[in-house]
């Protein structure tokens, strides 16, 4: 299959199911976008934690900006975004080949072939220069893209070894990808800087032509919590105080700047973290359900904050 530069009829959807993924939120939050990004004067559309990719996929999508910039710390994600950006031909055959062949199996061998992927997808890890494309990212982004589909309530967690360590999901007939979803998110790509790094690492190329939108892992209840869902160290208070003055450097240089974070007036009414943290900023609310929860009461509606520096 040959990607065609025609154009795109609908936005583009995550291609992973993700911890924090913006999806349901995205129209709302769209209401909250800075007017220069409705009239065309932001040059620079920059998301420093990519991760599904909700919000880039419709703003790079719906609004006609120059250049577009998407990072993460999570190197196997990065390698995914690289892999479609240059060879989504080569990996939807290599998708349509393992969900052609999962599908085919009954329940018990459908378990196996997920487990014997999930043990091939950890052996190989080490081996991997995450720097220097390489053709095994192409298995390795396949890999990814189904364990992610077939794995109990989808989702990307590693454990403190750095080993994929969810288990089996039991699904009949699972939506493993789509190659028109993956051909329009390859389009974006194409004009995009992706890099593999700390939220700062853009930080020279940002100006007051500037949108930057970030979505940082929610901050942990407890301060005691050591990982996240997303099992990189947790982005506990002291992260988030340091977003918080990168978010202050970039307003000085003129960035339009919008972030995210759930709201913890959700858990304890009292507590003004992020008003103190942002004083001075505009703080609205929205609402939002979440979706990714061990426990099935807590699947809720809950505010979410948006935070703005215009
Ligand atoms: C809430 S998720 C982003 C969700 C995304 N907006 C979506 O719609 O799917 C947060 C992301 O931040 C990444 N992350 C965590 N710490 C980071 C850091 N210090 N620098 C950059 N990215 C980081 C995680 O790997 C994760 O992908």
């Amino acid at each position: 299959m040959v990607l065609t530069l025609s154009t795109i009829p609908t936005v583009p959807k995550p291609f992973l199911k993700w911890a924090g993924g913006k999806n349901q939120l995205i129209e709302q939050i769209n209401n909250f976008f800075p007017n220069e990004l409705f009239n065309g004067s932001i040059k620079r559309y920059i998301e420093p934690f990519i991760g599904g990719g909700a919000v880039f996929f419709y703003v790079a999508h719906k609004y006609d900006i120059q250049e577009l910039f998407i990072s993460d710390i999570n190197a196997e994600l990065v390698i995914a975004y690289k892999t479609i950006q240059y060879h989504v031909d080569d990996l939807i055959e290599i998708l349509d080949k393992i969900t052609t062949k999962y599908l085919s199996f009954d329940e018990s061998e459908k378990s196996k072939y997920y487990y014997q992927t999930r043990t091939h997808f950890n052996s190989r890890k080490k081996s991997l220069n995450l720097d220097n494309y390489h053709f095994e990212w192409l298995e390795r982004t396949a890999q990814i893209i189904f364990l992610n589909k077939t794995c109990f309530n989808g989702l990307f967690r590693v454990n403190s070894k750095g080993d994929f360590n969810v288990p089996a999901g039991i699904y009949k007939k699972p939506s493993i990808y789509d190659p028109k979803n993956l051909k329009s998110v390859a389009k974006i790509l194409q004009n995009t800087k992706i890099c593999h790094g700390d939220f700062t690492e853009y930080e020279s190329f940002i100006d007051d032509q500037t949108f930057v939108y970030f979505d940082p892992p929610y901050r942990p209840i407890s301060n005691t919590s050591k990982f996240t869902s997303y099992s990189q160290p947790s982005f506990n208070d002291s992260e988030q105080l340091r977003l918080r003055d990168y978010f202050k450097k970039l307003d000085n240089k003129g960035a339009l700047i919008m972030l995210s974070n759930s709201d913890p007036k959700n858990e304890n009414i009292n507590d003004n973290f992020f008003e103190d943290a942002y004083g001075g900023y505009k703080i609205e609310r929205v609402r939002a359900t979440r979706n990714i929860n061990s426990n099935a009461l807590k699947r809720n509606s809950i505010n979410e904050l948006l935070i703005m520096n215009y």
